[in-house]
Parts: structure tokens; C-alpha cells; sequence
């Protein structure tokens, strides 16, 4: 196969289902797989962890008169330096690890109040992957939980807008204008002690925009992959219900199938990457799902096993734009596979997985459950 082959093939259906033959085919063409003169599949682990450390390759500006591609430009996500570094010192003086920790309980709070109310017969990502992490984030952004029941088809309407083929532009656009007026609204009162408050607070060092795009990102991007990373857990428990459920299982399920799969990078001028030179303003497709399953860094890459040595995944991305949420989400899923350990869960029907590449995860995820 050639890097052509492979790039289009992950974009069709078939691929979109299982990247991971596809995966497997440009490991074996090498880390750093040209597509066209200014395109670069890069795969390879060290490849994308060095493409992620290096400021020289930059978010790609990619203007966009489509509202909901130009207000997540806006957000720190898409910002490149000086704007990123002010809104993420801003972001981390908020979000902070001790916020984060003083979330456990609450957490499990979630957690088990989910699991009580479980009928015997459910859909998992309806009745708890979604469902916990939007409860989180509400909370530590301080948005009302009666408003979440809004945010699933919302989320998943702005997120298509990211994958790379042409996604229903006009749903992602209504999206983005009813959470852009939601936050408008709720930023004029906010609820004490919450994110929303301490952002509005420290509103003179972001502008109107970059304040209303941030909130969006940090709900959609607080329980959208969260969700998935419950999701695409369970469905291996399904398959090996003895596999102890501790932080080892979580950090296997994140390698073996992350939930964000690809991001991007363009060379603000010519550079190189595992020694091979690349023109300036190469456009880079980072393969996260790829540099996770490269048998040069993860033996026997496409087998599921919690007691890898020192595994590291890129499903949180590396660098300056690292994962603000991932100690987060991380907590969230160790809590709920913990609490899950003593139900006995067989499936119920065929799961569905959205059909997505760069954000993966299922749609429904059809269970039974007993014991606890
Ligand atoms: C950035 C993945 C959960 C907030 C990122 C990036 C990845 C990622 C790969 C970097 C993208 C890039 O470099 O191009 C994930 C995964 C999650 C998760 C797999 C769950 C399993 C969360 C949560 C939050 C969050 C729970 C917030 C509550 C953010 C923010 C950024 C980010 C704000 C942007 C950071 C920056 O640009 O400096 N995430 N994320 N994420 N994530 Fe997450």
C-alpha cells in the first residue's frame, strides 16, 4: 500500500471502523510517510512525540468561514504562541490538580448513584459513559446539571466538524451557535465557585470570543472523549471480563484505543523530523492510534495487556498543548471501572461505533448487568 492508499482508506467507512490494519500497513512503510510534496502521514511514536515537543510545528491556522471551525479557532486547543501560552497559564491557575483531586468525591459520588439506578438492561453509553462525565464537568464548571441532557447530540455535532472529511456542516454550525448562547447567558450570572465564575473573573486577559470559545471546549472537550474512553473500556471487558479494572487497565484501554486517533501540525518553517527534512509549511497528520500500537514501542502492539512496562501513550497528546483534563479523565475512569468490578456484564446486541475517525468511541454499547 502506499501513504496515498492508506490516507484515503482511513477516511472511507471501512477504515473509519478498524484503523488498525491500516496502522499496522504504514508501520511498515516507516515513521514519517510522505503523501504528497507539503503532506506527511506521521506514525511512527517517536515521530509524533517529537513533532508534539517542537514548537517549530505549530497548530495549523486553517481560516475557515464556517462559525463552528472559526470559533474553536479561538480556543486554546487551536492557539499557537503568544495567545496559547496566556490562555493555558490562565487555564492551569483554575484548573488546578488540587481541583481535580478534591473531585473524588464527587466523583464517586457520580459514580455510584449511576450504578444504582441501572436497570438490568441498558445502553452503557447512554445511561453511564455519557452520563458521568457530563455530570462532572457541569459541576466543576458550575453549568446547572438540568441543562446537560442538551449536550450529547450538541457535542457530537460540533466535534463531526473536526474529522477530516466533510462532515454535516450545518449541524456543527447550529451547535456551536446554541452553546455560543448558552454560555453568553450563563456568563452574565454565573454560579458561584465554578470554572465559568473563575474565567469570567480573569476576563480583562481574554477577549469576548477567546472567553465563550474556551467554556465550549472545556464542556465538549470535558465529556466527549471521557465518554468514549468508559465506552471503548467497556467493550474490552466485554471480551476479557477477568482483566483486573485498576489504573493499568485504564492506561492500556487509552493506548490500545484512544479516543482522539489524529491530530494535526504545519512546519512554521523547513525542519526535520526523526532526521528527515521537511520543507516549511508542511501540513502533518499525527497518527495518536498509530504512534500507539508502533511495534518498535509497544511489542506485540496489537494485544491488550494492562502490564506493558512503562506504557505511555500519545492519547493525551505530548508538549505545549497536552491534555488540560488528563489527570481528570484519567480519575474519572479508574473510579468507574473500579465501581464496575463487582457487576457481572455480558453484552446485550451488537454495539454501534459513530462512524468517526478522530474521535472514536461508540455509539451504543447494548449490556446486561447483574450482581454489585
Ligand atoms: C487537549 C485528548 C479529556 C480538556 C487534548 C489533546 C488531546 C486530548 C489529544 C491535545 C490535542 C493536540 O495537541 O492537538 C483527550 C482525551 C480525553 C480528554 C483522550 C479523555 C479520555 C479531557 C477533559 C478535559 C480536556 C476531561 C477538560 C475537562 C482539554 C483541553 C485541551 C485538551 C482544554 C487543550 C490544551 C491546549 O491546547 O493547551 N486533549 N482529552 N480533555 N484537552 Fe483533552
Amino acid at each position: 500500500m502506499t501513504p496515498t492508499e492508506i490516507l484515503q482508506d482511513l477516511m472511507s467507512p471501512a477504515g473509519r471502523a478498524d484503523p488498525f490494519p491500516l496502522y499496522a500497513a504504514a508501520h511498515r512503510l516507516g515513521p514519517l510517510l510522505p503523501v504528497t510534496d507539503d503532506i506527511f502521514l506521521v506514525v511512527g511514536y517517536a515521530a509524533v512525540n517529537e513533532v508534539l515537543r517542537n514548537p517549530v510545528f505549530e497548530i495549523p491556522a486553517e481560516p475557515s468561514s464556517q462559525p463552528s471551525l472559526e470559533l474553536m479557532q479561538r480556543s486554546i486547543l487551536r492557539a499557537n504562541p503568544p495567545d496559547h501560552g496566556r490562555m493555558r497559564s490562565l487555564l492551569s491557575q483554575v484548573f488546578t490538580p488540587r481541583r481535580v483531586a478534591g473531585l473524588q468525591p464527587a466523583i464517586e459520588a457520580a459514580v455510584d448513584e449511576l450504578l444504582n439506578g441501572l436497570a438490568a438492561e441498558v445502553d452503557f453509553m447512554d445511561r453511564f459513559a455519557f452520563q458521568l462525565p457530563v455530570t462532572v464537568i457541569c459541576e466543576l464548571l458550575g453549568v446547572p446539571t438540568d441543562d446537560r441532557h442538551r449536550f450529547r447530540p450538541l457535542a457530537s455535532d460540533l466535534t463531526a466538524a473536526l474529522e477530516l472529511t466533510d462532515a454535516s456542516d450545518a449541524a456543527a454550525d447550529a451547535a456551536a451557535r446554541e452553546l455560543g448562547e448558552y454560555f453568553a447567558y450563563l456568563i452574565q450570572d454565573p454560579p458561584p465557585d465554578g470554572l465559568v465564575a473563575a474565567l469570567v473573573a480573569a476576563r480583562q486577559r481574554l477577549s469576548d470570543e477567546e472567553l465563550l470559545a474556551n467554556l465550549i471546549l472545556l464542556l465538549v472537550a470535558g465529556f466527549e472523549t471521557t465518554t468514549d474512553l468508559l465506552g471503548n473500556g467497556l467493550a474490552i471487558l466485554l471480551r476479557q471480563p477477568d482483566l483486573p479494572t485498576n489504573a493499568a487497565f485504564v492506561e492500556e484501554v487509552l493506548r490500545y484505543d484512544s479516543p482522539v486517533q489524529v491530530t494535526t501540525r504545519v512546519a512554521r518553517e523547513r525542519s526535520e523530523i526523526v532526521g528527515t527534512p521537511i520543507p516549511a509549511a508542511s501540513n502533518l497528520v499525527l497518527l495518536l492510534g498509530a504512534a500507539n500500537r508502533d511495534p518498535e514501542r509497544f511489542p506485540d502492539p496489537d494485544r491488550f495487556d494492562p502490564l506493558r512496562p512503562g506504557n505511555k501513550p500519545l492519547s493525551f497528546g505530548a508538549g505545549a498543548h497536552i491534555c488540560l483534563g488528563n489527570s481528570l479523565a484519567r480519575l474519572e475512569a479508574t473510579v468507574a471501572f473500579d465501581r464496575l468490578r463487582p457487576f457481572t456484564i455480558t453484552p446485550n446486541g451488537e454495539p454501534t461505533r459513530r462512524d468517526r475517525l478522530v474521535l472514536r468511541g461508540y455509539q451504543t454499547l447494548p449490556i446486561r448487568l447483574s450482581g454489585g
